[in-house]
């Protein structure tokens, strides 16, 4: 008598979990970007999340949830009810995090994978007036001062904290970093020269090194970016190990429905072939991942395999969070 009621119960909430999934959405659904508004992942979170809306006929807000390199983003999502309706716009910080924390406030296999959404480039940037106008001589300037050096970032898992480690790493110089919220408020402190140097995502450089308030000295990618041309790559600049390239996916909480995630990853495919979506992310220096990179599985692969690449690098880098 218990087992039938039991599989009546299975199959009643089976029925009502597919009956969700085709009719889903049918409300709003929101997107967490865990750093501030007005900055990189902001940004591309913006622009798909509007697309996204169309093509699913419903309202796709972004929710910006800052702090602790992307962590408490993240933990929101992973906690989240499983229905498709919270979702986390998340980047490489999803494979560099859960090796810096020791104790992370989510479980880092918490999330279903929706698929990869773009990889960007990153900047090595100065205040306009700073004395450095090439990277070497930058390189020159940090050995000199050293940790009277101001180097903005994100908190500890965020893309721009992983690329000045590296750089520290590298040039076996520590700077003083200062941990902001998102490159985006890190940006105004750079523009006012608060901050001598940042490594920060195209999506949030390239405006302001065209509007000239503040210069590119390197970028971080095998080859020159069109969008900046002028500007040479870390390789020709003399340090080829500088390159990162910010990987983002989209994710649900883990168990959410396989067809709620189909639904929501045929949304993403259609938002990533937007003309409008293509060329604005031309204009940042980016472009969206191809087709075959838009699937939970690919994403997850990916994924899984950075997790193993960067594990090495950062244990060796010595970088902690409690
Ligand atoms: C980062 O460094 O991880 C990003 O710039 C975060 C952001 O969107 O502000």
């Amino acid at each position: 008598m218990l087992r039938r009621t039991l599989i009546a119960a299975t199959l009643a909430a089976s029925a009502l979990s597919s009956a969700h999934a085709q009719n889903f959405p049918t409300r709003p659904i929101s997107i967490v970007v865990p750093f501030a508004a007005g900055g990189p992942t902001d940004a591309v979170a913006r622009l798909i999340s509007e697309a996204m809306g169309r093509e699913l006929g419903q309202s796709v807000v972004v929710e910006n949830i800052g702090g602790a390199g992307g962590t408490l983003g993240a933990a929101k999502v992973a906690g989240a009810r499983p229905d498709g309706y919270m979702l986390l716009l998340h980047h490489i910080g999803m494979a560099t995090a859960p090796i810096l924390y020791r104790r992370l406030p989510y479980d880092a296999t918490g999330f279903e994978t929706i698929g990869l959404v773009t990889p960007v480039p990153m900047t090595i940037v100065v205040p306009k007036d700073h004395p450095a106008k090439t990277f070497q001589e930058l390189v020159a300037w940090i050995r000199e001062k050293k940790e009277d050096v101001n180097l903005g970032n994100a908190g500890l898992g965020a893309a721009s904290q992983l690329c000045g480690t590296l750089l520290q790493h590298i040039l076996q110089t520590p700077m003083t970093t200062i941990p902001f919220r998102g490159t985006g408020p890190a940006m105004t402190e750079l523009l006012a020269g608060r901050l001598h140097v940042m490594c920060d995502q195209t999506t949030n450089t390239v405006e302001q090194i065209r509007g000239g308030g503040i210069r590119a000295l390197a970028v971080t990618t095998p080859a020159r970016l069109d969008v900046l041309p002028d500007v040479p790559t870390t390789a020709e600049a003399g340090m080829p190990d500088l390159q990162v390239a910010v990987w983002h996916g989209l994710y649900a909480p883990k168990g959410t429905p396989a067809a709620v995630i189909t639904r929501l990853n045929q949304a993403l495919l259609v938002a990533l072939k937007d003309e409008k979506v293509v060329a604005r992310f031309a204009q940042l220096g980016t472009a969206p991942e191809p087709a075959e990179r838009v699937t939970p599985a690919a994403h997850r692969a990916f994924w899984t395999a950075e997790l193993a690449k960067w594990r090495p690098v950062l244990q060796a880098a010595g970088q902690y969070a409690d």
